[in-house]
């Protein structure tokens, strides 16, 4: 076996939690050795559980630990463009949860301090490391599809997530449409250069009342030339969908969801499977793994880390293109954004 390498998590909430256990559990190459947060119990019990020697409340007994080579942050949005300046500082790598932060200046500051420290800096866009994506992406990069000409992406929440949690979400296209947008650049391997917006309230009226939307279509025009369609709910009854489908002069791929279990019911009426996953923590648990795994080896083997902090900043310029496209009913460039 190399060398492990010494981590500190901030922020053991639902996916902190998650990462932690990954770390403890099933990346031989990570060494777990402190977790902090502000509720300090959640970071004492995620210790006591995990077997990890250090429990802290203050995030800088973790950015002060001579002892720790990497940092995870998990911490609420708001947090973590300081958190990132602060590793950096400190000459920590870093592995950062998305967003980097909604605001496009804090975004540069915090990029900026990685270059100047010359540390690596992972952004937590999960779906990349999803098998099938992947598969997706490795097709659309052989150019066995031949030319890109059209993405589809379909990708509907179970149920909304609270009202006290959309009043701060910062809009469906920055908190649930980013991961899409990531998604977007990532399968066609092109940028994207315009963004058009139809969307509305269609599953609750309260998220109107928000001053949000939860239902939308939200169309692509690429560099490349290829064109592209998002489609979002925040509802669908039938659990978490998250399609994809690259359609090129050479062929098409499609990606279907992914169900608990693959059993096909047929009787003398009909032909049934059970529903697909409902959450997304279960959906897509091999890609928070592979992601981190893929991390703690870029910090190993000295390599560049497989989703970078530009990578962190465009979806949230596209977030911001999206929300103005919807707002003046127009197709809206990125180049207006930053
Ligand atoms: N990649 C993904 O699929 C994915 C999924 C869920 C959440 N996220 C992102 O992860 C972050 C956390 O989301 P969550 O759903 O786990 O939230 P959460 O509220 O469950 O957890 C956040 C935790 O951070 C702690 N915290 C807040 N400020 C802190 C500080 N200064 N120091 C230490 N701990 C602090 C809170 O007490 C809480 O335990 C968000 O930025 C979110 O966007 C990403």
């Amino acid at each position: 076996m190399t060398r492990q390498v010494n981590v500190g998590l901030v922020g053991v909430g639902r996916i902190g939690r998650l990462h932690a256990e990954h770390l403890a559990y099933r990346i031989p190459q990570a060494r777990l050795l402190a977790v902090s947060d502000v509720v300090v119990e959640a970071a004492q019990k995620a210790a006591a559980d995990l077997g990890v020697p250090i429990a802290t409340r203050d995030h800088r007994a973790i950015m002060d630990n001579q002892d720790i080579e990497a940092v995870v942050i998990c911490s609420s949005t708001d947090t973590h463009s300081l958190m990132i300046e602060e590793a950096a500082a400190a000459g920590k790598h870093i592995f950062c949860e998305k967003p980097i932060d909604f605001d496009l200046a804090r975004i540069d500051r915090a990029l900026a301090a990685v270059d100047k420290a010359g540390v690596k800096l992972q952004i937590g866009f999960n779906r990349r490391f999803d098998p099938n994506f992947r598969r997706v992406r490795e097709l659309v990069a052989s150019g066995k599809l031949g030319q890109p000409h059209i993405l589809r992406i379909t990708s509907r929440d179970p149920q909304p997530p609270p009202i006290a949690y959309v009043k701060v979400s910062g809009g469906i296209f920055l908190d649930m449409t980013i991961h899409d947008f990531d998604m977007a650049r990532y399968l066609i391997g092109s940028e994207v250069e315009e963004i058009y917006v139809a969307a509305g309230v269609m599953v609750d009226p309260e998220i109107g009342k928000a001053g949000d939307v939860d239902t939308a279509v939200i169309t692509l025009r690429f560099e490349n030339g290829a064109i592209g369609t998002i489609d979002n709910s925040r509802r669908a009854v039938y659990g978490y969908d998250q399609r994809v489908e690259v359609f090129g002069s050479g062929g098409a791929v499609s990606v279907d969801n992914n169900y608990p279990n693959t059993a096909v019911v047929s009787d003398g009426q009909r032909i049934q499977r059970d529903l697909p996953f409902n959450f997304f923590l279960d959906r897509y648990v091999e890609s928070y793994i592979v992601e981190m795994k893929e991390f703690i080896e870029c910090v190993v083997k000295g390599t560049p880390p497989p989703v970078t902090g530009i990578d962190g900043r465009i979806p949230v310029v596209m977030g911001y293109a999206a929300g103005k496209s919807y707002a003046e009913h127009r197709p809206v460039r990125l180049s207006e954004i930053a």
